[in-house]
């Protein structure tokens, strides 16, 4: 070991055929409330349970370090997702089934993930306003509709409609197991 300088990338197909992990990423986009979270945490230990590699990033707890800098202006958002896609892009490239769970309110993001995303799942979790806002686990609806937080998704700043994704669950009709369990015969066709 005494004389070797190590330095070389080591390739993807090299990784694969060594550790038999293949990585992907599968990112969760909708309004707060819509129930992103509590399936990715689901989907998450399911995967743990069968022995595979998969690590969630929730936009909830990265806001707390990786992007403690930043708020929810427009600017801000777009550079929480960025971090995110790049963070995930590494993680998949370990061989890691990284699931991220962030609103992502605005197409140009989501494209921005597929552009920096090698094998992406992106999941629209589908609940409208209303419900989400009957939901309000945090109660940050009754605030942001009271005015006491300004620039909140789906109140006073968007959410854009996303049209370009790979699956989506609506959990105004189904309940969260049935929501899981799509998902997970959905994963099973690429895994
Ligand atoms: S994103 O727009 O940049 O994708 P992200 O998913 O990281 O948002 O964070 C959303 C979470 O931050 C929400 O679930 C909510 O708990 C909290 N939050 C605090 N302020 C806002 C706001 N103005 N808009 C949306 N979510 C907010």
């Amino acid at each position: 070991m005494s004389n070797i300088v190590w330095h070389q990338k080591l390739d993807k197909e090299y990784r694969l055929d060594k550790t038999r992990s293949r990585g992907f990423v599968i990112w969760f986009t909708g309004l707060s409330a819509s129930g992103k979270s509590t399936i990715a945490s689901f989907i998450e230990k399911k995967l743990i349970d069968s022995g595979r590699m998969a690590y969630l990033l929730d936009g909830d707890n990265v806001r707390h370090g990786l992007c403690s800098d930043l708020e929810f202006s427009e600017e801000d958002r777009a550079e929480n997702i960025r971090r995110l896609a790049e963070v995930a892009a590494l993680f998949e490239d370990c061989g890691v089934i990284v699931l991220v769970s962030a609103i992502t309110p605005l197409e140009d993001m989501r494209k921005l993930i597929r552009s920096k995303v090698e094998h992406l799942i992106m999941v629209y979790v589908k609940a409208s306003l209303d419900t989400c806002i009957k939901r309000d686990p945090k109660g940050l609806y009754e605030k942001a509709l009271k005015g006491e937080i300004k620039g909140y998704t789906g109140i006073d700043s968007p959410f854009e409609e996303p049209q370009d994704y790979d699956l989506i669950l609506d959990t105004d009709k189904y309940d969260i197991m049935a929501c899981a369990d799509k998902l997970l015969e959905y994963i099973q066709g690429v895994m």
